[in-house]
């Protein structure tokens, strides 16, 4: 039975609650506190380079590693709270997992798969045949229920995992990486069916991943996790637009730090000296932090080369250029700062000086130097 007294109950109303949540392996901390509540039905991207603990958060959540320290609730269940050493096994959590290998049993036919689970919850065999119809058809399988995994391709086996993840109506979904091993188009699918699946179903979803692209196009909320903390959380957008700090905002994709020295800023515009002693300019207000000192974040397909100077922009020096079919990769030098710009070939194949002016986007986000 669940202890409840030791928990504040009215974080157990959401989907998810994890308070102070700490684990260690031989005295090194893969996570010292982690504090995350998500709300029932929100879909949920766990982002991070490799090693930050994504995979250990996510089986803890699940109950199949247990935790030093902390609290976690599931949909109104403490699932485990250290101080009572209260602990609810896998089986009883209500969950459903992909993992990134997905294990299939080789031996057992796809519809001897999906129904794994259904027998172990001893569900009768009338209403098992017709959940597994169900979740066949939801996720398009329907015709491989009698083949071998060996039989299926690779993202048939991965919708096969995300049935058998299904078929016990889990009220949470814990997915690591799952379309990892996927070709980019099969990807594209699958990423699109996932996204249909939790519409219809509407249970809270958990997918950690490396993309970035499935995070924008999945989900309700990003949670950026380095070295075991939680960094940032918030819609991709706002991770977009307002990275918190340098390591985030190379994560999601903004290839140039330009440090820059913060002059004024007012009425939404804020100015500011390149090392180079341009003053340049971006639209936004308040910029990250109170430094003078700032980066300013920079991707490379938001840059436009001109050999004529245009307005607000940094003066350049170019030292490489590399095509990449219909755009060129051109490493500049700007005042001893390296940036990278991925342009429109055309927009280059006619400069032939080296010296340029680099335009970029002002609404490009300012982030702390530290
Ligand atoms: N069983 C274990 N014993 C000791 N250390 C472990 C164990 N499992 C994970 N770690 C360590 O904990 C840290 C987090 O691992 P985790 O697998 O959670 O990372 P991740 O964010 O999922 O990485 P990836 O993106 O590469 O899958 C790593 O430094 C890892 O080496
Ligand atoms: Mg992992």
């Amino acid at each position: 039975m669940n202890d409840m007294s030791t928990i504040d109950t009215s974080v157990l109303s959401g989907g998810i609650s994890i308070q102070g949540l700490r684990k260690r392996y031989h005295q090194h901390d893969v996570f010292k506190s982690i504090d995350l509540n998500v709300e029932r039905g929100t879909f949920v991207c766990l982002l991070g380079p490799s090693g930050c603990g994504k995979t250990t958060l996510l089986r803890c959540l699940a109950g199949l590693i247990k935790p030093d320290a902390g609290l976690i609730g599931i949909c109104g269940q403490a699932v485990y709270d250290g101080a009572t050493a209260h602990f609810v096994e896998p089986e009883n959590r209500a969950l459903g997992m992909v993992f990134q290998n997905y294990a299939l049993w080789p031996h057992m036919t796809v519809r001897k798969n999906i129904k794994y689970p259904l027998d172990r919850h001893r569900i009768p065999s009338r209403e098992s045949d017709a959940r597994i119809q169900k979740i066949a058809r939801l996720v398009g399988i329907e015709a491989l229920l009698d083949r071998y995994p060996a039989q299926i391709s690779g993202g048939q086996q991965q919708r096969v995992a995300l049935a058998r993840a299904l078929v016990n109506e889990p009220k949470m979904l814990l997915l690591d990486e799952p379309l990892s091993n996927l070709d980019a188009s099969l990807r594209a699918q699958l990423r699109r069916d996932l996204r249909q699946v939790h519409e219809r179903l509407g249970m809270t979803t958990v997918l950690v991943t490396h993309d970035q692209e499935e995070a924008a196009a999945l989900a309700d909320l990003v949670v950026v996790m380095l070295d075991g903390g939680i960094v940032q959380k918030g819609r991709y957008e706002e991770i977009m637009t307002e990275p918190a700090n340098k390591t985030v905002a190379r994560f999601v994709g903004y290839d140039n730090l330009l440090p820059v020295s913060i002059l004024r800023q007012e009425d939404g515009v804020t100015q500011m000296r390149t090392d180079g002693g341009e003053v340049i300019w971006v639209n936004r207000n308040p910029y990250g932090g109170d430094s003078a000192k700032q980066l300013l974040a920079l991707r490379g397909d938001s840059l436009s080369i001109s050999e004529t100077r245009i307005e607000n922009a940094l003066s350049g020096h170019i030292r490489r250029r590399t095509s990449l079919g219909h755009t060129v990769e051109v490493e500049l030098d700007c005042s001893g700062n390296s940036l990278i710009a991925r342009v429109p070939a055309t927009q280059v194949s006619s400069i032939e000086t080296q010296n340029v002016w680099v335009g970029f986007d002002t609404s490009s986000p300012l982030v702390p130097i530290n």
